[in-house]
Protein backbone atom coordinates (compact mmCIF):
# COMPACT_ATOMS: atom_id res chain seq x y z
CA UNK A 1 0.00 0.00 0.00
CA UNK A 2 1.27 3.48 -0.99
CA UNK A 3 1.61 5.78 1.76
CA UNK A 4 4.03 8.74 3.20
CA UNK A 5 6.74 6.62 5.28
CA UNK A 6 9.91 8.56 6.85
CA UNK A 7 11.76 5.80 8.41
CA UNK A 8 14.69 6.15 10.76
CA UNK A 9 17.95 3.84 10.20
CA UNK A 10 20.23 3.89 13.57
CA UNK A 11 22.43 1.85 12.04
CA UNK A 12 25.01 0.80 14.75
CA UNK A 13 24.15 3.39 17.02
CA UNK A 14 22.69 4.17 20.76
CA UNK A 15 22.90 2.08 23.86
CA UNK A 16 19.64 0.82 25.62
CA UNK A 17 19.37 3.84 28.06
CA UNK A 18 20.01 6.35 24.92
CA UNK A 19 17.35 3.98 22.18
CA UNK A 20 14.90 4.67 25.07
CA UNK A 21 15.85 8.52 25.28
CA UNK A 22 15.60 9.34 21.84
CA UNK A 23 12.61 7.31 21.07
CA UNK A 24 10.05 8.82 24.11
CA UNK A 25 11.69 12.48 22.77
CA UNK A 26 10.07 11.22 19.13
CA UNK A 27 7.02 9.48 20.69
CA UNK A 28 6.21 12.97 22.56
CA UNK A 29 7.34 15.10 19.42
CA UNK A 30 5.32 12.77 16.58
CA UNK A 31 2.12 13.02 18.77
CA UNK A 32 2.11 16.75 19.60
CA UNK A 33 3.16 18.16 15.91
CA UNK A 34 2.75 15.60 13.23
CA UNK A 35 -0.92 14.76 11.84
CA UNK A 36 -1.48 10.76 11.06
CA UNK A 37 -0.87 11.89 7.27
CA UNK A 38 2.66 10.31 7.75
CA UNK A 39 4.14 6.60 8.63
CA UNK A 40 7.22 6.59 10.96
CA UNK A 41 9.11 4.02 11.24
CA UNK A 42 12.56 3.19 14.14
CA UNK A 43 14.59 1.17 12.49
CA UNK A 44 16.44 -0.27 15.31
CA UNK A 45 19.61 -2.24 16.39
CA UNK A 46 17.94 -5.89 17.55
CA UNK A 47 19.30 -5.10 21.94
CA UNK A 48 16.43 -2.49 21.00
CA UNK A 49 13.21 -4.13 19.58
CA UNK A 50 11.15 -5.38 22.76
CA UNK A 51 11.92 -2.56 24.62
CA UNK A 52 11.02 0.11 21.78
CA UNK A 53 8.10 -2.01 21.00
CA UNK A 54 6.60 -1.89 24.71
CA UNK A 55 7.04 2.20 24.54
CA UNK A 56 5.09 2.42 21.02
CA UNK A 57 2.13 -0.10 22.13
CA UNK A 58 -1.27 1.83 21.82
CA UNK A 59 0.86 4.54 19.07
CA UNK A 60 -0.79 3.74 15.89
CA UNK A 61 1.72 5.48 13.31
CA UNK A 62 5.05 5.08 14.81
CA UNK A 63 6.11 1.35 13.57
CA UNK A 64 9.42 -0.72 14.27
CA UNK A 65 11.62 -2.59 11.84
CA UNK A 66 14.88 -4.63 12.21
CA UNK A 67 17.89 -3.73 10.34
CA UNK A 68 18.71 -7.15 9.20
CA UNK A 69 17.18 -11.33 9.19
CA UNK A 70 19.15 -14.09 8.67
CA UNK A 71 17.83 -16.24 5.87
CA UNK A 72 16.98 -19.35 7.42
CA UNK A 73 14.19 -19.75 9.49
CA UNK A 74 16.02 -21.32 12.65
CA UNK A 75 19.29 -23.71 13.60
CA UNK A 76 22.97 -23.53 13.78
CA UNK A 77 23.86 -19.92 13.03
CA UNK A 78 25.58 -18.78 15.72
CA UNK A 79 25.10 -15.07 16.49
CA UNK A 80 22.56 -14.39 14.02
CA UNK A 81 18.61 -13.38 14.14
CA UNK A 82 15.80 -15.11 12.49
CA UNK A 83 12.57 -13.47 11.07
CA UNK A 84 10.57 -15.50 13.66
CA UNK A 85 12.15 -13.56 16.41
CA UNK A 86 11.72 -10.53 15.39
CA UNK A 87 7.87 -11.09 14.81
CA UNK A 88 8.05 -11.97 18.38
CA UNK A 89 9.03 -8.79 19.88
CA UNK A 90 6.36 -6.87 17.20
CA UNK A 91 9.09 -5.56 14.31
CA UNK A 92 6.50 -4.62 11.60
CA UNK A 93 9.10 -3.97 9.02
CA UNK A 94 12.81 -5.44 8.49
CA UNK A 95 15.81 -3.33 6.32
CA UNK A 96 17.31 -5.93 3.71
CA UNK A 97 19.95 -4.74 1.31
CA UNK A 98 21.31 -2.12 2.68
CA UNK A 99 24.44 -1.29 1.13
CA UNK A 100 26.53 -1.51 3.91
CA UNK A 101 25.23 -4.63 4.26
CA UNK A 102 26.19 -5.72 1.18
CA UNK A 103 29.77 -4.36 0.92
CA UNK A 104 31.18 -5.27 4.65
CA UNK A 105 28.71 -8.47 5.16
CA UNK A 106 29.18 -9.44 1.12
CA UNK A 107 24.90 -9.72 0.64
CA UNK A 108 24.78 -11.06 -2.58
CA UNK A 109 21.47 -10.36 -4.79
CA UNK A 110 20.58 -14.05 -4.65
CA UNK A 111 20.88 -13.81 -0.70
CA UNK A 112 18.83 -10.96 -0.25
CA UNK A 113 16.05 -12.92 -2.13
CA UNK A 114 15.94 -15.74 0.23
CA UNK A 115 15.62 -13.17 3.07
CA UNK A 116 13.15 -11.22 1.25
CA UNK A 117 11.04 -14.28 1.04
CA UNK A 118 11.27 -15.05 4.66
CA UNK A 119 10.53 -11.78 6.40
CA UNK A 120 6.97 -11.93 3.93
CA UNK A 121 6.61 -15.88 5.41
CA UNK A 122 6.95 -14.02 9.04
CA UNK A 123 4.72 -11.74 8.36
CA UNK A 124 7.27 -8.93 8.22
CA UNK A 125 7.06 -6.24 5.67
CA UNK A 126 10.84 -5.64 3.88
CA UNK A 127 12.53 -2.18 3.02
CA UNK A 128 14.21 -3.17 0.49
CA UNK A 129 17.37 -1.00 -0.24
CA UNK A 130 19.08 -0.36 -3.51
CA UNK A 131 21.48 2.22 -5.64
CA UNK A 132 24.39 2.46 -7.09
CA UNK A 133 27.93 3.41 -6.11
CA UNK A 134 29.43 6.75 -7.34
CA UNK A 135 31.73 5.22 -10.23
CA UNK A 136 28.32 3.67 -11.79
CA UNK A 137 26.78 7.23 -11.47
CA UNK A 138 29.85 8.80 -13.08
CA UNK A 139 29.45 5.83 -16.00
CA UNK A 140 25.72 6.65 -16.41
CA UNK A 141 24.51 3.20 -16.03
CA UNK A 142 22.84 3.86 -12.79
CA UNK A 143 19.43 3.10 -13.91
CA UNK A 144 20.13 -0.31 -15.62
CA UNK A 145 21.90 -1.70 -12.59
CA UNK A 146 19.64 -0.48 -9.76
CA UNK A 147 16.53 -2.09 -11.82
CA UNK A 148 18.78 -5.26 -11.79
CA UNK A 149 18.89 -4.54 -7.67
CA UNK A 150 15.15 -5.32 -7.87
CA UNK A 151 15.06 -7.76 -10.64
CA UNK A 152 17.39 -10.30 -8.84
CA UNK A 153 15.97 -9.65 -5.38
CA UNK A 154 12.41 -9.42 -5.88
CA UNK A 155 11.01 -10.16 -9.20
CA UNK A 156 10.02 -13.77 -8.57
CA UNK A 157 7.75 -12.51 -5.98
CA UNK A 158 3.88 -12.85 -7.23
CA UNK A 159 2.22 -10.03 -7.69
CA UNK A 160 0.18 -9.90 -4.23
CA UNK A 161 3.94 -10.29 -2.49
CA UNK A 162 5.75 -7.77 -4.73
CA UNK A 163 2.74 -5.50 -3.42
CA UNK A 164 3.61 -5.59 0.30
CA UNK A 165 7.47 -4.50 -0.21
CA UNK A 166 8.65 -1.07 0.54
CA UNK A 167 11.62 0.23 -1.84
CA UNK A 168 14.18 2.33 -0.86
CA UNK A 169 16.62 4.11 -3.23
CA UNK A 170 20.09 5.02 -1.49
CA UNK A 171 22.35 6.49 -4.06
CA UNK A 172 25.84 4.60 -2.11
CA UNK A 173 27.19 8.24 -3.39
CA UNK A 174 25.24 10.65 -1.02
CA UNK A 175 25.12 7.95 2.04
CA UNK A 176 26.26 9.80 4.87
CA UNK A 177 28.63 12.05 2.77
CA UNK A 178 26.17 15.18 2.94
CA UNK A 179 26.10 14.82 -0.96
CA UNK A 180 22.61 14.31 -1.35
CA UNK A 181 20.99 13.59 -4.47
CA UNK A 182 19.13 16.58 -5.99
CA UNK A 183 15.48 16.30 -5.77
CA UNK A 184 15.64 15.97 -9.85
CA UNK A 185 17.69 12.95 -9.97
CA UNK A 186 15.39 11.31 -6.84
CA UNK A 187 12.45 11.66 -8.67
CA UNK A 188 13.96 10.72 -11.99
CA UNK A 189 14.96 7.17 -10.42
CA UNK A 190 12.24 6.59 -8.59
CA UNK A 191 9.88 7.30 -11.70
CA UNK A 192 12.09 4.74 -13.52
CA UNK A 193 12.31 2.35 -10.92
CA UNK A 194 8.27 2.21 -10.17
CA UNK A 195 8.30 2.29 -14.38
CA UNK A 196 10.27 -1.08 -14.64
CA UNK A 197 8.29 -2.49 -11.33
CA UNK A 198 4.94 -1.75 -13.91
CA UNK A 199 6.60 -3.82 -16.53
CA UNK A 200 6.87 -6.63 -14.29
CA UNK A 201 3.73 -6.62 -12.01
CA UNK A 202 1.57 -3.92 -14.37
CA UNK A 203 0.87 -0.23 -13.54
CA UNK A 204 -1.82 -1.35 -10.42
CA UNK A 205 0.73 -2.64 -7.89
CA UNK A 206 3.57 -0.33 -9.01
CA UNK A 207 1.65 2.99 -8.56
CA UNK A 208 0.51 1.59 -4.74
CA UNK A 209 3.62 1.19 -3.55
CA UNK A 210 6.21 3.08 -1.38
CA UNK A 211 9.52 4.09 -3.01
CA UNK A 212 11.48 5.95 -0.32
CA UNK A 213 14.80 8.35 -0.94
CA UNK A 214 17.88 7.53 1.48
CA UNK A 215 21.03 9.45 1.31
CA UNK A 216 21.92 12.50 3.40
CA UNK A 217 18.13 13.41 3.62
CA UNK A 218 17.93 16.75 6.09
CA UNK A 219 15.74 18.85 7.70
CA UNK A 220 16.61 21.37 4.86
CA UNK A 221 16.27 19.15 1.45
CA UNK A 222 13.93 16.90 2.76
CA UNK A 223 10.83 18.83 1.60
CA UNK A 224 11.85 19.21 -1.92
CA UNK A 225 12.92 15.76 -2.10
CA UNK A 226 9.54 14.25 -0.87
CA UNK A 227 8.02 17.09 -3.38
CA UNK A 228 8.74 14.13 -6.41
CA UNK A 229 5.96 12.50 -7.79
CA UNK A 230 6.87 9.05 -7.01
CA UNK A 231 9.06 9.93 -3.74
CA UNK A 232 6.78 8.67 -0.93
CA UNK A 233 9.63 9.64 1.92
CA UNK A 234 12.71 9.06 3.08
CA UNK A 235 14.70 6.47 4.78
CA UNK A 236 17.07 8.55 7.13
CA UNK A 237 20.39 7.39 8.53
CA UNK A 238 22.47 10.38 10.46
CA UNK A 239 19.20 12.68 10.81
CA UNK A 240 16.99 9.89 12.80
CA UNK A 241 19.72 10.07 15.56
CA UNK A 242 18.40 13.36 16.60
CA UNK A 243 15.15 13.88 17.75
CA UNK A 244 14.46 17.57 16.38
CA UNK A 245 15.70 16.30 12.88
CA UNK A 246 13.78 13.33 12.58
CA UNK A 247 10.75 14.84 13.14
CA UNK A 248 11.53 18.05 11.29
CA UNK A 249 11.95 15.38 8.52
CA UNK A 250 8.41 14.22 9.68
CA UNK A 251 7.21 17.22 9.26
CA UNK A 252 8.22 18.48 5.74
CA UNK A 253 5.51 16.59 3.93
O1 LIG B 1 19.48 3.77 5.50
C1 LIG B 1 19.60 5.16 5.49
C2 LIG B 1 21.00 5.58 5.40
O2 LIG B 1 21.78 4.76 4.60
C3 LIG B 1 21.17 7.03 4.98
O3 LIG B 1 22.14 7.53 5.82
O4 LIG B 1 23.17 9.27 7.22
O5 LIG B 1 23.03 9.58 4.72
O6 LIG B 1 20.94 9.72 6.13
P1 LIG B 1 22.33 9.12 5.97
Amino acid sequence: MRRNIVAGNWKMNNDLQEGLKLTSEILNMVQDEVNDNVHVILGVPFVHLSSVSKLLEGIDNIFLSAQNCNEHESGAYTGEISAAMLKSVNADYVILGHSERREYFHETSQLLAKKVDIALANGLTPIFCCGESLEIREADTQFEFVCQQLTESLFHLSPEEFGKIVIAYEPIWAIGTGKTATADQAQEMHEILRKHIAGKFGEEIADNLSILYGGSCKPGNAKEIFSGKDVDGGLIGGASLKSRDFVDIIKSF
